[in-house]
């Protein structure tokens, strides 16, 4: 079992250890290339983002070309090549939410945070994103903070939950 399938203290690791713990994901997924999403994952877990020459060990170790992995890694919206804040914001679009004011939530979250959809403050506090449906309607319209989740949220208390980050 993988350091990574319990609750992940990367952050607390040097950059060695990070690369060190890297290697040994890489080697318990065997390098095989049917495994480079799952591996992917967890860098980004160990790391916080998936920077160039992060992707560029991924490939020497698994001896895939970097254009493989650099591939896979922009393909997926999960995946980040920029560092993220220490919250995530998610805010869901999705039809009930959207409706109920989910679209006037996130200007006011534009507004307050001064950022755009899938970007982080310059502090690396926050980081936009926005989401289909949570599997929430009734509660609509829902954002999450780093998985928390906040229902029937409107423009106003935006500042107010802001404020207890
Ligand atoms: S549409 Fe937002 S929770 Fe379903």
């Amino acid at each position: 079992m993988s350091q990574l399938d319990h609750e992940c203290k990367c952050h607390n690791l040097n950059e060695e250890e990070k690369y060190a713990l890297l290697t040994r994901i890489i080697n318990e997924y065997e390098k095989n290339e049917s495994n480079l999403i799952q591996i992917l994952h967890m860098a980004q877990t160990i790391f916080g983002f998936l920077p160039y020459e992060t992707q560029k060990f991924i490939a020497e170790q698994m001896d895939l070309p970097v254009s493989k992995v650099s591939g896979v890694v922009t393909f997926y919206s999960f995946f980040s090549t920029e560092p993220k804040g220490q919250y995530t914001i998610k805010v869901c679009l999705g039809t009930a939410c959207y409706v109920r004011g989910g679209k006037k939530i996130l200007e006011k979250l534009k507004e307050n945070l001064g950022i755009d959809v899938g970007e982080t403050t310059k502090d690396l506090k926050f980081s936009l994103e926005v989401m289909r449906c949570l599997g929430a309607c009734g509660l609509s319209p829902v954002i999450s903070i780093n998985g928390k989740i906040y229902k029937r949220v409107n423009a106003n208390k935006i500042q107010q939950i802001l404020k207890t980050y």
